[in-house]
């Protein structure tokens, strides 16, 4: 790759979507005052003064803020964006007011009278963009969204500096008008989409059909959102990416087209054919070229466009062949397919592929796919950079443009966990790679609403140069704005996580939850985490001691309860080494005794306290989705694929526990029956002298696990109880174990 080859490619990314008119600045910057209105109240919104004005931009082309006023006079925010005022409002609300905007309750309370930015303060972000959001994502956390919930987290990306976003809701309505244009039926169509919590592996050819149909009145929700959200985010001078065709197809497509070269892929986790092994068209195929080209077209029509779209063919799926004549084949169809409709189009890839299936993505592999989009054209994300980074092991996506991107979540996982170093050293480090392409900075998560501290730290990140100096003094810091006041104990708390759990690094460091509490028991599993446990339950006690001065403070219960949370799930996994040992040695007494603490004690009370934070209840989880619904059956379904999501998440069991959570009701009903036939097993097992089967515990349980699914039990919505009492009562019952100090 000539150095000037990739001045071209990047120039041309660039350009793409920088359009700027005085009706624009204007258009934006009335955008941002909405924000601030919203984030504020009308009162303090008053004291704010917003423009944008594209020029602040004009010496690097990267966007910009400035800050300045304050003391008595009006703060005046200026960015060369909306997105760029927005995050300028973001940087004077952290760091001169100690607030903090967050997915847990945000921290607002603004000093009197607003303290004065000394010199006029002018930041440029480094790269030229800031991306947000997996394709599972939608899945995971936005499936059942409102427009009061889009609204909210557009703000938040905004604040945040995002300016590029998937904006994927309301394609299946697309596909259907395209489908039914070409021949399919009705029934044809609705046989071939997922339910809702599963369109994101529809959409990337993953599974077909399982937990669908799509109901019309989704399609028309799907679409009256997607027309807010685009309004909202254009307003703010972001960029939506739009999807485009990446060849997979319904099986009907060869009843309507009997000489399409259609071939059926491999199945995928664990599915068998029934929901998987999707059809994947020929791409010299004309139908291919007509299909794609005919979607994004009325796509396009129906939405507009900024001229990028995401496609993902090979996503977690075996090529058909690994020759790369094939793989440029298929690759450069979906790319024509988009430039016949889009002459301007970029393709924004996942490079999940790449890091998933490195035995089949060698480097001749690789070059077929990024050599078959013109340079600067494919836009990649190295989704999961801050632990199995792509760019290092090919040349920089061979001088393609790329968005070093930290994944961080699995399934929307409860759990504390983070690899804070590695993130924060991250995107400096692939800045200086030599010859480095990247273009930006991604935060990719496939659920969010967890460990708020990595995300915080990951958007920081896309407006600083350098890595943050001093991550402890960084996460006090943290800790004080979080809660509005400066206090040892919370600091402390946050620091000895910030060691720990956060510090996540070596063999054991992972970022699923696979604690024992959250999986299917048996006896091997592996209760090794990376970090000392008494690190966690210091923590847990230094947060109850602080508790008395902070229970108002909604981000504070949100910890509490997460770190308790936290600590319960560490006791579970002592409890059953203890079971186990027990079980071992046969001393049925010190079995029932471990056991019975586990499944009698523990998980009720985790039950418990869970159940007084409306952010951690099951009712709350399934009544979203109910909510969505015009009609019982409608209801129903939302509701079964929910359930299914959070556990055995196809009907098999096929990807077991995979987006596991921790609510009140699903550890009473789910977790906690699960455990207590283990437990009963064991105790039989010792008693009868029989062994311990694995495979016939396992299909017993799956008698449980399905029960759980398919039962129309309706849990509680508001919460009960009082959280510190609650949380103090399990500390002070079980702490021993694990902590020196006291209460
Ligand atoms: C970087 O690009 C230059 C100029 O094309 C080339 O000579 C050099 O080998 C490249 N360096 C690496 C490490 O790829
Ligand atoms: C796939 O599994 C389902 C049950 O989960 C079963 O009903 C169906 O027959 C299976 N399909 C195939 C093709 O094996
Ligand atoms: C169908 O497509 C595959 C690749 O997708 C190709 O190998 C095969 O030769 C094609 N068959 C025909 C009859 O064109
Ligand atoms: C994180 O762990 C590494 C060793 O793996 C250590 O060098 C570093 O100081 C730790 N960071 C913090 C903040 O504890
Ligand atoms: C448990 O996992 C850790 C980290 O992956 C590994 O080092 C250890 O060998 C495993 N222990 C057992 C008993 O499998
Ligand atoms: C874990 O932390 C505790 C308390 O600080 C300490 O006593 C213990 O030695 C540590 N364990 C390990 C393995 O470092
Ligand atoms: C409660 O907050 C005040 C400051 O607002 C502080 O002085 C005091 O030490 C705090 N109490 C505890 C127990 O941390």
């Amino acid at each position: 790759m000539e150095a000037a080859m990739v001045a071209v490619a990047l120039g041309f990314l660039l350009l793409a979507g920088a359009g700027a008119s005085a009706g624009d600045e204007a258009r934006e910057a009335a955008a941002v005052r909405a924000l601030v209105v919203r984030l504020l109240g009308p009162g303090p919104a008053a004291d704010f003064s917003v423009s944008v004005e594209r020029a602040l931009a004009a010496e690097t082309g990267l966007d910009t803020y400035s800050l300045s006023g304050g003391g008595g006079a009006r703060v005046r925010v200026r960015g060369s964006t909306g997105v760029a005022a927005a995050a300028g409002l973001h940087r004077y609300l952290r760091d001169f007011c100690g607030c903090q905007v967050a997915w847990s309750g945000s921290q607002l309370h603004l000093p009197r009278p607003l303290p004065a930015v000394p010199d006029e303060l002018t930041e440029a972000t480094p790269n030229r963009y800031r991306y947000y959001q997996n394709v599972c994502t939608q899945s995971y956390s936005f499936v059942w969204w409102d427009w009061a919930r889009w609204e909210q987290e557009i703000d938040w990306m905004a604040l945040n500096g995002i300016n590029l976003a998937l904006a994927w809701n309301g394609q299946e309505a697309i596909w259907e008008r395209v489908y039914l244009a070409l021949g399919l039926t009705q029934s044809e169509i609705n046989e071939y989409f997922t339910g809702p919590a599963f369109l994101a592996w529809g959409r990337m050819g993953n599974l077909h059909t399982w937990g669908g149909p799509l109901t019309r009145f989704w399609h028309i929700k799907q679409l009256y959102l997607q027309h807010r959200i685009l309004d909202r985010m254009r307003s703010f001078g972001m960029i939506p990416v739009l999807p485009a065709f990446a060849g997979h197809v319904p099986k009907a497509i060869t009843r309507v087209f009997p000489q399409a070269n259609v071939t059926q892929l491999g199945s995928w986790g664990h599915f068998n054919c029934s929901y998987s092994c999707s059809f994947l068209l020929a791409p010299e195929d004309t139908v291919f070229s007509l299909i794609g080209s005919l979607f994004l077209w009325e796509l396009i029509k129906e939405f507009g466009t900024d001229h990028i779209y995401g496609a993902d063919t090979f996503n977690e799926m075996q090529p058909l062949s690994s020759e790369p004549s094939y793989l440029t084949a298929a690759t450069a169809a979906v790319y024509e397919a988009m430039i016949t409709v889009d002459p301007d189009a970029v393709w924004l890839l996942q490079g999940w592929l790449f890091q998933h299936q490195p035995e089949f993505w060698g480097l001749p592999q690789v070059k077929a796919v990024l050599g078959a989009v013109p340079q600067g054209r494919l836009l990649v994300l190295d989704l999961f950079a801050e632990n199995q980074p792509v760019y290092t092991r090919t040349a920089s996506f061979q001088g393609q443009p790329f968005i070093w991107c930290m994944l961080h979540n699995f399934g929307g996982n409860h759990g504390l966990f983070g690899a804070l170093e590695a993130v924060n050293q991250g995107p400096k480090a692939a800045h200086l790679f030599p010859n480095s392409t990247m273009v930006g900075t991604g935060i990719a998560p496939e659920g969010i609403g967890q460990n708020e501290v990595v995300y915080a730290l990951m958007a920081e990140l896309g407006w600083r140069k350098e890595p943050v100096p001093d991550l402890a003094a960084w996460v006090s810091n943290f800790a004080a704005r979080r809660y509005g006041v400066s206090q040892r104990e919370t600091e402390a708390a946050w620091r000895l996580l910030l060691r720990s759990v956060y510090n996540c690094s070596g063999e054991a460091c992972r970022g699923h939850n696979h604690s024992p509490l959250v999986k299917r028991p048996s006896l091997q599993m592996n209760t090794t985490v990376w970090y000392n446990r008494s690190d966690v339950f210091e923590a847990w006690r230094l947060l109850l001691i602080a508790a008395s001065n902070l229970t108002t403070n909604p981000a504070f219960r949100y910890d509490l309860l997460d770190v308790t949370r936290q600590a319960v799930q560490e006791l579970v996994s002592l409890y059953y080494e203890e079971a186990r040992t027990a079980y071992m040695n046969k001393e049925l007494i010190s079995l029932l005794r471990a056991g019975g603490i586990l499944v009698y004690e523990l998980l009720p009370a985790l039950d418990q306290v869970l159940a007084s934070d409306s952010r951690f209840l099951l009712g709350s989880w399934l009544e979203q989705a109910r909510g969505v619904a015009v009609s019982e059956a409608e209801a129903h379904l939302y509701e079964q694929n929910s359930r299914f999501q959070l556990t055995l998440w196809g009907p098999e069991g096929n990807i077991l526990d995979y987006a596991n959570k921790q609510l009140s009701g699903l550890v009473a009903d789910y977790y906690k029956p699960r455990w207590g036939l283990f437990l009963q097993t064991l105790v039989d097992s010792l008693a009868q002298g029989v062994p311990f089967q694995q495979h016939q515990f396992d299909e017993k349980v799956f008698q449980v696990e399905q029960a759980f699914v398919l039962s129309k039990k309706r849990y509680p919505i508001y919460p009960q109880g009082d959280t510190v009492d609650l949380a103090r009562k399990i500390f002070l019952k079980y702490s021993p174990r694990g902590v020196a100090g006291s209460l």
